[in-house]
């Protein structure tokens, strides 16, 4: 079949190119702009790359209009019904669902790999007490590259395996420190009787003095939600993951500048965002008009957190499951519901938000963060630790788009241009003639 294609044609020269129109197994067809500054000699124009595929990808299919999201081809509905997060992790790193063996081989690798290195636990101590853990995340994973950098060569297959599993067996280790570190409270070392979900509850809240149980609806509404997180297609945070290992730096120092990515508030920060927003809003008293009212004014910097999305224009498919969870959390009245009335008003934001024209217009529906953060605070998990929950379950979607993108022999950095609208050229001014 001919390649289809579109011709771009310079009005004031008259030239024309053909540029190629690459076909998606599904999703949007994509023109192959490579070629337009070496034939035309122009460079395209995209803030926010709105309309720009910035790579090829296997992983993750996400369709905005429809609202669907599939992991290597498998709807997010279907593997959060039915899978549990290792599986999702070895689907998403492998491509293909694992068998029985394979699981539980790699159900044991990761487990015997949840222990960091020793000395990592000494990096916690040059921190504040009150340092936000997500600093500390950028800089203890960062710092894995110290412990791991040597004998790892990022061209070697098998090594990029070992590092994606060694970052997903011990992230959840590194996140539960970091909280235990800001609360004063001893480091639990991981057990491995425990289920991946159950291991991070017992390091989050388990105390060397008495026995501790993690609950089983806690974890499983854990691990349900790490499923949701754990890939997004390139996100901010998987682009930057993308951009630091292009340069060819090792796999941690990458996934460290993907935390500080994510951290933002207009990305994995919001869910934190939402907890803080629905605080202001009850601890007002002011009606929430007042703040639907504030959302819509061009002049007011405030947005309504967990509202909206690039992608998605309409619900988020992810939403729409962890919705499910929080109202089932919520009424199993086991959960910590000092926060009762902050839940009331989520629901009310949302409902209003939904029947209002401005959001409907701009497709603002609620995303994965405004749910999340309400099931967070349900699990008594810290406002504060919201973002980490975020990291540690999208830190199999970074290493694995990592891999990917290391295991094509064409890989090459990333080097965005730009439009200059600086100074043109003009000449050194000596001090004294200067005004
Ligand atoms: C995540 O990319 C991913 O996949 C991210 C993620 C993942 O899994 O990796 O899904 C996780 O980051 C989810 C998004 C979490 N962020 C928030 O909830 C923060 C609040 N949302 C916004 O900041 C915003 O909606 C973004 C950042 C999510 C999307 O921004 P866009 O695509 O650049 O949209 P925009 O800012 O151009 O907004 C379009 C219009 C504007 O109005 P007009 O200029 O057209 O009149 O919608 C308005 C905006 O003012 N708008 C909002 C709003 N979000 C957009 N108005 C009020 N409240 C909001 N939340």
């Amino acid at each position: 079949m001919s390649k289809k294609t579109v011709t771009v044609t310079d009005n004031e020269t008259g030239k024309s190119i053909e540029l190629e129109v690459l076909q998606p197994s599904c999703g949007t067809e994509t023109i192959d702009i490579s070629p337009l500054y070496k034939e035309l000699g122009y460079f395209t124009y995209d803030p926010g790359f709105v309309s720009t595929a910035s790579t090829w990808s296997k992983i993750t299919f996400l369709d905005g209009d429809e609202g669907r999201l599939e992991y290597r081809g498998y709807p997010i509905e279907q593997l959060a019904e039915k899978s549990t997060f290792l599986e999702v992790c070895y689907l998403i790193l492998h491509g293909e669902l694992p068998t029985a063996e394979q699981l539980a081989a790699y159900e044991q690798k990761i487990t015997r790999h949840t222990l960091p290195h020793e000395q990592l636990s000494k990096f916690y101590n040059g921190f504040r007490r009150d340092a936000h853990p997500m600093a500390i995340m950028v800089g203890v994973v960062g710092a894995l590259s110290s412990f791991y950098h040597d004998n790892m060569d990022i061209f070697n297959p098998s090594h990029r395996i070992d590092a994606a599993n060694l970052l997903v067996a011990k992230i959840p280790t590194i996140a539960a420190w970091a909280h235990r570190y800001s609360t004063g409270k001893p480091f639990m070392y991981p057990k491995n009787d425990l289920s991946y979900a159950e291991n991070f509850l017992y390091m989050m809240f388990a105390m060397p003095t008495e026995d501790y149980k993690p609950d089983p609806l806690m974890a499983k509404a854990l691990d349900l939600i790490m499923i949701l997180h754990a890939d997004h297609e390139q996100n901010a945070s998987t682009s930057t993951v993308r951009l630091c290992g292009s340069s060819e730096a090792n796999a941690f120092a990458a996934i460290s500048g993907g935390i500080g990515a994510l951290w933002g508030p207009a990305h994995g920060g919001a869910n934190e965002a939402v907890v803080r927003m629905l605080t202001d809003i009850v601890e007002s008293g002011k009606p929430l008009s007042e703040f639907i009212d504030r959302a819509k004014d061009k002049n007011d910097p405030f947005r309504l957190m967990g509202f909206g999305h690039r992608v998605y224009k309409n619900f988020d498919p992810r939403a729409k499951i962890i919705r499910k969870v929080c109202h089932d959390l919520l009424q199993s009245g086991r959960i910590n519901n000092t926060h009762e009335r902050l839940f009331e008003v989520a629901m009310e934001l949302e409902k209003i938000a939904l029947e209002d024209d401005y959001f409907k217009d701009r497709n603002l529906y609620p995303n994965v963060d405004f749910y999340s953060g309400i099931i967070f605070l349900a699990m008594g998990i810290p406002t504060s630790m919201f973002t980490v929950m975020f990291a540690l379950s999208r830190t199999i979607g970074w290493i694995s788009q990592w891999n990917e993108m290391m295991s094509d022999n064409k890989v090459r950095i990333g080097r965005p241009r730009q439009l200059y609208i600086g100074e043109t050229t003009r000449d050194y001014v000596p001090i004294d003639q200067r005004s």
